[in-house]
C-alpha cells in the first residue's frame, strides 16, 4: 500500500524521517513530499536515502531539479497512487491551507487532488495550537472525516511547556496502519436497537421537563453499528444533530412514546442499547393551553414514567441487552445494582460530575460493568471510540454466551 508523507517545515521535521522507516517496516511504500519551509529543517537527500525513492520538493521548481517531478500535473498522479496522505509534522499554517482549501505548492495541491483518507499530525508551539484560528481548522478538518494524531503535551524547542510536540512517530504509524486495515464487519447479521437523546414530558402547551442529554453517545453507538455491518434501529429523543445515515431513524418526544417505538421493534432486534437519558417523571395532566403566571407559590404533581429498560429486561429473551447509568457517586456500586435490577448483559456507567465528560460532551469516560469479568474502565476519549468499545465488549459477551 502506498502512503504520501508530507513534510512541513518544523523543528519535528526530522522525526518523520523516523516515521518513514517505521512505516516502510510496516510494508508500506513511502512517497516523501517536502514543502519548501521542511527543506530548511531536513535535507531531502535523507528521505530518499531512507526511502530509496523519489523525494517531491516544490511544485514549481519541477523540471529543472533532478529531484524533482517534472510535470505541473505531478500532484494528480501522486494524489492518485497513494492510498493514505500522512502529514507530519502538521503545522499550523498546513492545518490552515488544507482548512480552506488553498493550494499554493505541491503539498496542498496534492491535498486537493486526494481523495483517500488523510492523517494529520499537527506540531507547533503551544500558543499557535491553542489558537482559537487553529482550532477552528482542526475542527472543519475533523469534520471532513481526517485523523488528527494529537500532539503531545511537554516541553517544546520554543521553551513553552504543554501541547504542541509531535506524537512519536510510532503513534502515528499505528493510526496509519489502522486506517490501512479493513473495517471489522464483526455486527454483519445483528439488528441494533438503540435509543439515544433526552426525552421531553410537557408540562404544558409550552413547557416541557428534560435533561441535558445530546444524543452524542447513542448518535455514536449508532454510527459505528452501522460501520461495522449491523442494522440499526435508533429510537431518538429530541436532540439537534445531523441525521445519521444508513439506518432507520424513529423521532420520539416523551417517555411513553420512547417504550412505544421500542416495543415496537423489540421482535426484530438482536442487541438492545439504551443510551437514552430518559426521564423518570412526567405530568400525566399536562393542560393543554399555557398555564398563566401568579403571584402565588405552584406546585406541580409528576408521576413516574415507565421504565423501558426495566421492561425490556422482562421481555429479552436472549437478545442482549446494554443499560447506561449516569452517576454522581457510587459507580460502580450503582452500576451492579442496576444490571441485576433491571436484568442487563451490561451497563455503562459513567460519572456526569466531571466536566468535559458525560452529558454534552464530546467525549466521555466510562466502565463497563458486566456479570462475568471484573469492571472494564476504558479512559477518556472521544464518543467515537467509547462506542467501539462498548461494541466490542458486547461482541465478546456474543461469543461468550453462544
Ligand atoms: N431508563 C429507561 N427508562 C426510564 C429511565 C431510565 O429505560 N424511565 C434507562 C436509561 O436509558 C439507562 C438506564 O435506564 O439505560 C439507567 O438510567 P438512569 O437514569 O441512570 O437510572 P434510573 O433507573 O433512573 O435510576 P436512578 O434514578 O436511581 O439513578
Amino acid at each position: 500500500m502506498n502512503v504520501a508523507l508530507g513534510v512541513g517545515g518544523g523543528i519535528a521535521a526530522y522525526k518523520a524521517a523516523e516515521l518513514a522507516r517505521d512505516l516502510m517496516a510496516r510494508g508500506f511504500t513511502v512517497n516523501v513530499i517536502m514543502t519548501r519551509a521542511a527543506e530548511e529543517f531536513v535535507r531531502p537527500l535523507t528521505f530518499a536515502a531512507l526511502t530509496g525513492r523519489k523525494v517531491i520538493t516544490n511544485l514549481f521548481s519541477a523540471a529543472s531539479a533532478e529531484d524533482t517531478l517534472s510535470s505541473a500535473i505531478e500532484h494528480i498522479r501522486v494524489a492518485q497512487e497513494n492510498d493514505i496522505l500522512v502529514v507530519a509534522p502538521a503545522t499550523a499554517d498546513l492545518l490552515a491551507k488544507f482548512a480552506h482549501g488553498l493550494a499554493d505548492d505541491f503539498l496542498s495541491t496534492t491535498y486537493l487532488a486526494f481523495t483517500g483518507r488523510v492523517v494529520l499530525a499537527p506540531a507547533m508551539n503551544t500558543n499557535m495550537w491553542n489558537h482559537p484560528a487553529t482550532q477552528a481548522n482542526l475542527r472543519i478538518l475533523r469534520e471532513r472525516g481526517h485523523l488528527i494524531v494529537d500532539p503531545d503535551d511537554g516541553a517544546l524547542a520554543c521553551g513553552m511547556v504543554g501541547p504542541g510536540r509531535l506524537a512519536e512517530p510510532s503513534s502515528i504509524a499505528d493510526a496509519v496502519a489502522n486506517l490501512a486495515t479493513p473495517a471489522k464487519r464483526d455486527l454483519e447479521g445483528e439488528v441494533v436497537l438503540i435509543t439515544a437523546g433526552p426525552t421531553q414530558e410537557p408540562l404544558d402547551a409550552v413547557r416541557y421537563l428534560s435533561n441535558r442529554s445530546s444524543g452524542k453517545m447513542g448518535y455514536a453507538t449508532a454510527e459505528e453499528a452501522v460501520a461495522r455491518g449491523a442494522r440499526v434501529i435508533l429510537v431518538s429523543g429530541p436532540v439537534s444533530l445531523a441525521e445519521p445515515a444508513n439506518m432507520e431513524v424513529i423521532h420520539v418526544q416523551t417517555a411513553a412514546q420512547m417504550f412505544d417505538a421500542v416495543m415496537q421493534h423489540l421482535d426484530e432486534s438482536t442487541i438492545i442499547i439504551k443510551t437514552a437519558a430518559v426521564a423518570d417523571y412526567h405530568r400525566a395532566d399536562a393542560p393543554q393551553h399555557k398555564v398563566k403566571k401568579t403571584a402565588a407559590r405552584m406546585s406541580i404533581e409528576l408521576d413516574p414514567t415507565v421504565d423501558i429498560l426495566a421492561e425490556l429486561g422482562r421481555k429479552k429473551g436472549d437478545r442482549l441487552l446494554i443499560g447506561f447509568a449516569a452517576e454522581t457517586e457510587n459507580l460502580i456500586a450503582e452500576a451492579r445494582r442496576k444490571l441485576e435490577s433491571k436484568n442487563c448483559d451490561m451497563v455503562v456507567a459513567n460519572l456526569v460530575s466531571q466536566s468535559g465528560i458525560g452529558f454534552d460532551s464530546d467525549e466521555n469516560e466510562v466502565v463497563l460493568v458486566t456479570r462475568t469479568s471484573d469492571p472494564i474502565a476504558v479512559r477518556r476519549a472521544p464518543k467515537k471510540e467509547i462506542a467501539a468499545r462498548i461494541l466490542d465488549q458486547t461482541m465478546s459477551l456474543r461469543l461468550a454466551l453462544r
